[in-house]
Order: C-alpha cells, then sequence, then structure tokens
C-alpha cells in the first residue's frame, strides 16, 4: 500500500514540556552517534500526543535527533503503526482482519464501523470524533473477532457489543478493555481449568493497568501520573514456601556430608523423581551419594538444602525428596 504525507498538514509541531523531557530522557539511552534509534519511540509519542504524525511532526523528531527528514519519513512511512492521516478525535478504530476474525464476524465489525463511523477506511466521521481500518492479525486470536481502540484490545465482539462500546467513547466513557463475553482472557469459554486463584485484574497487569488508568484514547501530553489502584484479591496467591517469612536457613542447618560414596558405592540417585545426570553430579560434588542422607534431612536441612545444594533452587522441598529418599533407603 502506497503510504504517503497527507496533502493537509499542520502549520507546526512541538512536543509539550513534559513530552520532551521525556523524550530527551529517551535519547539518552543511546550512546552517543546512535540517538538516531531512539526515532520509532519518539515518533510514537508524537502520535500519542496527536492522534496522527504530520510532516511538521517528522520534521521535529528528525531535528531532535540529527537525522536527515528523508530518515525519518522512511521510518514513519514503512511502519503501519504510523497513521500518516489526521484521525477521530476521539479513537482511531482498528479492526483485525485476519484469519481468525474473519471467520469470527469481523466482517460484521466492519460493517458497523461503515455505518456508524464512516463508509471508508481513514476516513473520519461527520462529527469529528471516530476514524477506523482494517489492519493484520493483531496478535489475539484466541478472543477473535476483535479490535483496537486507541492502544487497548476489545475482544471477543458482537456487532451489538461493538456498537455499545463505540457509543460509550463517544459519550466520552472509557469501557472496559479486555473480552466482552465474560472471560478473563483467553481460558475456555466454560471457565478456567487450572491457576484458579490467580483470575482477576490484579494477576493480569495490562488489564489492570488500562482500568487503573483509564487511558484507552487519551490523548499523551506526558505529565499523566500512572497510578496503579489495585483491587483486593479474594483469592490470595499461595504464599510459597521460600516466603512465607522464614528465616533464612544458616550454616548451623547445613547437613552431613560425605567426602566420597561408602565402600559399597553411591546409591543411583536418579531414581529421585526431579534429579537427572546433571543434578546427580551436583550432588555427588557436594558430598550427597546416598538415599539414607537425604532420608535423615530435618525442615532446616532441607530448607539449607533447597537454598544451597544444587543449582536449581528448591527442588528439594518441592519434589519431595526426602519422602522420596526414605521409600528408596528402603528398597
Ligand atoms: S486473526 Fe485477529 S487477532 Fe489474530
Amino acid at each position: 500500500m502506497l503510504r504517503r504525507l497527507h496533502a493537509d498538514q499542520p502549520e507546526s509541531f512541538a512536543f509539550t514540556a513534559a513530552n520532551l523531557a521525556w523524550a530527551k530522557g529517551q535519547i539518552t539511552k543511546y550512546p552517543e552517534g546512535r540517538q538516531a534509534s531512539a526515532v520509532i519511540p519518539l515518533l510514537w509519542r508524537a502520535q500519542e500526543q496527536e492522534g496522527w504524525v504530520s510532516q511538521p511532526a517528522i520534521e521535529y523528531v528528525a531535528n531532535l535527533l540529527g537525522m536527515a527528514e528523508i530518515r525519518v519519513l522512511e521510518v514513519a512511512s514503512f511502519y503501519f503503526m504510523f497513521q500518516l492521516k489526521p484521525v477521530g478525535a476521539i479513537a482511531h478504530v482498528q479492526i483485525c482482519g485476519t484469519t481468525s476474525c474473519m471467520i469470527c464476524g469481523a466482517e460484521d465489525l466492519i460493517g458497523v464501523c461503515q455505518e456508524v463511523i464512516a463508509q471508508n477506511a481513514h476516513e473520519i466521521s461527520p462529527d469529528g470524533n471516530f476514524s477506523w481500518e482494517e489492519v493484520e492479525c493483531l496478535g489475539a486470536c484466541a478472543n477473535a473477532p476483535m479490535a483496537q481502540i486507541g492502544k487497548d484490545y476489545y475482544e471477543d465482539l458482537t456487532t451489538d457489543g461493538f456498537r455499545e462500546i463505540l457509543a460509550a467513547f463517544a459519550r466520552g466513557e472509557v469501557p472496559k478493555p479486555g473480552p466482552q463475553n465474560g472471560r478473563f482472557s483467553c481460558e475456555p469459554l466454560g471457565g478456567v481449568t487450572t491457576l484458579k486463584d490467580f483470575t482477576g485484574e490484579e494477576f493480569n497487569g495490562s488489564v489492570g493497568i488500562a482500568v487503573a488508568l483509564g487511558d484507552t484514547v487519551k490523548r499523551i501530553q506526558g505529565d499523566e501520573v500512572p497510578v496503579l489502584k489495585r483491587s483486593k484479591s479474594k483469592t490470595k496467591p499461595k504464599k510459597s514456601q521460600s516466603a512465607k517469612g522464614k528465616a533464612k536457613p544458616s550454616d548451623a542447618d547445613k547437613p552431613a556430608l560425605l567426602s566420597g560414596p561408602r565402600d559399597a558405592g553411591a546409591d543411583d540417585l536418579k531414581k529421585i523423581d526431579g534429579v537427572g545426570p546433571k543434578l546427580e553430579k551436583e550432588l555427588n560434588a557436594a558430598g550427597v551419594f546416598h538415599f539414607d542422607q537425604i532420608a535423615s534431612w530435618n525442615k532446616s536441612e532441607v530448607a539449607w538444602a533447597d537454598q544451597n545444594l544444587v543449582s536449581f533452587k528448591g527442588r528439594v522441598s518441592r519434589d519431595s525428596w526426602v519422602d522420596q529418599a526414605k521409600k528408596l533407603a528402603k528398597g
């Protein structure tokens, strides 16, 4: 597709003071002489501020980075994420039209865009508030059909639900992003079958932040304060054994170790579930050769072994080595 600068360009572009400070911070991430590496984040922030990337914005970014303007134009025109035409004042809607979404109703969503926003992609609605386009797969295929509105994803859409979302934006509201059919994420429609304690916004960073900030379609000025309001989980995740506030094991907890196997030879420690050849070597190197050694460890010794004995921390308790070793020691 031919991507050109828009025929009508604004007189000028400048970052807000806060966005300029942010941009200068981005530039310092790169070594001297490599400032051009910041071109994509700076163009993106220009788009976040204005809604689209104008010619003055391209020139402004080129000037900030000491780049030829044509080089910045090349970047802006290559990546489809940069809008080279003005977009709706409230939101630009991107409908995924790739396979999963197409099969699940993307064309109907495009029909809604044509009816509610404008007949053609990249055309601004008569009230100036919305524009739309069809895009390639946005990587949320398990939640098809879906649309990106502003910076967030709205998934598992129906035509009626999508209409209502657009109406809510028009009223100045910010509908909750994510699946719109009651799903938490992309779990089966019948509900989660695993990790049941982890279904809530506080466990989904993207949705949690999006809901807390409500900045889905906000033009970014750079002085927004990203304060997260996290709701309290009804079901808290279980703390791991090591996170329960127990004192760290000290050297006094170190179990008795041997300088070599007894005369009858070392036991085959690989018979313990979770111990492979690598761990067996590590155990032998540390002075553990026999099932009865492991079987005799008390809680403090297990905690010490979890932290110090092998490279995979926590293995000893997680795989219940002591219980396994007791059985194996009995033969
Ligand atoms: S096909 Fe639509 S998100 Fe992948």
